[in-house]
């Protein structure tokens, strides 16, 4: 990819305020974009939007609540007025709660999980579909790999995105005749706010400790970034990091044997959080 493949294009990033998009929407403008920052923190988004212009690419910062269809229709709205196109839409905020299903007193959260991670990247890409199609553009869908393994105590937002592929593997074909692109990204573990802002059953966030899972090595959100614009600028079709292959075929093949390597995951990951944790107090 050129350094400025996607100079003078003009992008949306949902969920722009922290992590992956932050780190989408500077990388976008430092190749001379034209940058919309969409998310529910205006002041995150506005200093998102200093950073970009420092990048050298211009920004707008439209506070969005991507679970309001209207919202979602007033950013396309505000794109197109300001900037007169749309080339690019990158469907990325998302949030997660961890909790048992029996351990809800209703299903709010529930709710509220496919609403933002499914529903509002669902109305973001129709709104803007018309555009995108005048501009022969791209989408992007951030899911997870928890769009493609089950993972227990997380059903609401494992359930959203097995959603968001159902929705865009679809729509891909569907808008093959228009040359629109559908890009799925199926991120492993990324160092960012997702797992601080992670909400128990109650809607508390973890906060600190949400951040005791990561180890050395984990991916920097601007690493992802990187992986995110590349796949979008080739047209491909889906990226899966981490060990995003082995978990498809396991899935295919011996689903049986990948619930007991998700459980053996699961007690590691519980493990690490737990010295780390321990680390962190001493
Ligand atoms: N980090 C990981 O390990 C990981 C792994 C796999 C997939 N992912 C996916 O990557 C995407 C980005 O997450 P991240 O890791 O960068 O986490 P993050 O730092 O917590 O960013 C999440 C973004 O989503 C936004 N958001 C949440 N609810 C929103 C709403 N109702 N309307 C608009 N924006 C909303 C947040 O902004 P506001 O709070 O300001 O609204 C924030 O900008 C998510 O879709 C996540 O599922 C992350």
């Amino acid at each position: 990819m050129k350094a400025d493949a996607f100079r003078d294009q003009v992008a949306i990033v949902t969920g722009a305020s922290s992590g992956i998009g932050r780190a989408l929407a500077i990388q976008l403008a430092g190749q001379g974009a034209k940058v919309v920052l969409a998310a529910r923190r205006a002041g995150l988004l506005e200093q998102v939007a200093v950073a970009c212009r420092q990048a050298g690419g211009e920004a707008l910062a439209i506070p969005t609540d991507v679970a309001d269809k209207d919202q979602c229709r007033a950013l396309v709205e505000k794109t197109v007025a300001v900037f007169h196109r749309l080339d690019l839409l990158v469907n990325n905020a998302g949030l997660a709660v961890i909790a048992r299903l029996e351990d809800y007193s209703d299903l709010s959260l529930f709710q509220h999980t496919m609403d933002v991670n499914f529903f509002g990247a669902v109305y973001c890409t129709y709104y803007a579909l018309p555009h995108l199609v005048r501009s022969h553009g791209r989408i992007v869908a951030v899911s997870s790999l928890g769009g493609k393994a089950p993972f227990p105590y997380n059903s609401p937002y494992i359930a959203s995105k097995f959603a968001m592929h159902g929705f865009f593997d679809s729509l891909r074909i569907e808008l093959q005749r228009h040359g629109v692109s559908v890009t799925i990204i199926c991120p492993y573990w990324v160092v960012t706010g997702f797992h601080e802002a992670q909400m128990d059953k109650d809607g508390v966030p973890r906060g600190a400790r949400g951040r005791a899972i990561y180890s050395k090595n984990m991916m920097t959100s601007e690493r992802c970034a990187q992986i995110i614009l590349q796949a979008a600028y080739q047209r491909q079709r889906e990226v899966m990091m981490g060990p995003g292959r082995m978990i498809a075929w396991l899935k295919l093949l011996a689903p049986g044997l990948l619930d007991r390597v998700v459980i053996a995951f699961l007690k590691a990951t519980v493990r690490r959080e737990q010295e780390n944790a321990l680390r962190s107090q001493a």
